[in-house]
């Protein structure tokens, strides 16, 4: 039996994903210990692996069949464009991809105004600009703390994740447009969707029930 290969999203998510995994009946003892230097851990008996990596890079691991199965959020999904199956929303991490802003560029936004919008996810905010909105913007990269933009005159408007709307609150910004939902998915290699079809379905499906029964990660 070859071994099916699952890739987490390191941090909260991981965690998460594993708990989960365990009401199913798949533990990985070897993970838990929080101290721990090593990146694959094996569990033999079911045949499975883990392994952690950045979330942006588990669609890349999940699209070259390194790993067969994925934990990751729908904006990285979305961001990265891989070419694999999202099989599962863990309706955990659930939150929103928003435009925000201060009230004063809410205006520059309707009137399709040239802005500049800055984001960690430039390829969802020229899918939705270019093609939903039909809006000619310049979009800057950024890495993090993309709230100080608009403070600091880098650019109009971010688009960026709201969970709580905290962050958003405490700069005097507000969401001016919602772009999509978003919340942890499992995705899958197609090839090995094909190939292990009967071990990731039962993966699947034990999942499915399990969220569907009032479980929750
Ligand atoms: C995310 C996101 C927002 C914040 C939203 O940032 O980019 O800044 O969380 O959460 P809230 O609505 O509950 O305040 P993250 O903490 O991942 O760090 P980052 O600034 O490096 O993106």
């Amino acid at each position: 039996m070859r071994y099916i290969t699952i890739a987490l999203s390191k941090g909260r998510l991981a965690k998460k994903a594993l708990e989960m995994f365990e009401h199913i009946g798949i533990t990985c003892e070897e993970m838990k210990d929080e101290k721990t230097r090593k990146l694959i851990f094996t569990n033999e008996q079911l045949g499975l692996k883990f392994f952690l990596a950045k979330p942006s890079d588990v669609p890349t691991y999940v699209e070259y069949g390194a790993a067969d199965i994925g934990i990751v959020g729908k904006d990285t999904i979305l961001e990265e464009g891989r070419k694999l199956y999202e099989v599962l929303d863990l309706n955990t991490g659930k939150c929103k991809m928003c435009v925000c802003g201060p009230q004063s560029a809410k205006d520059k936004l309707q009137h399709h105004e040239l802005i500049r919008v800055a984001t960690k996810y430039p390829n969802i905010a020229k899918d939705y600009f270019y093609n939903k909105k039909h809006q000619t913007v310049e979009i800057i990269k950024l890495n993090g703390s993309v709230e100080l933009a608009p403070i600091v005159g880098l650019s109009e408007v971010i688009v960026d994740i709201v969970e709580t709307g905290a962050t958003l609150k405490e700069n005097g910004l507000s969401v001016l447009e919602e772009v999509c939902p978003l919340s942890a998915r499992m995705v899958v290699n197609q090839v090995s969707m094909k190939m292990e079809n009967e071990r990731i379905n039962t993966i699947i499906m034990d999942l499915r029930n399990y969220l569907q029964y009032g479980g929750s990660i």
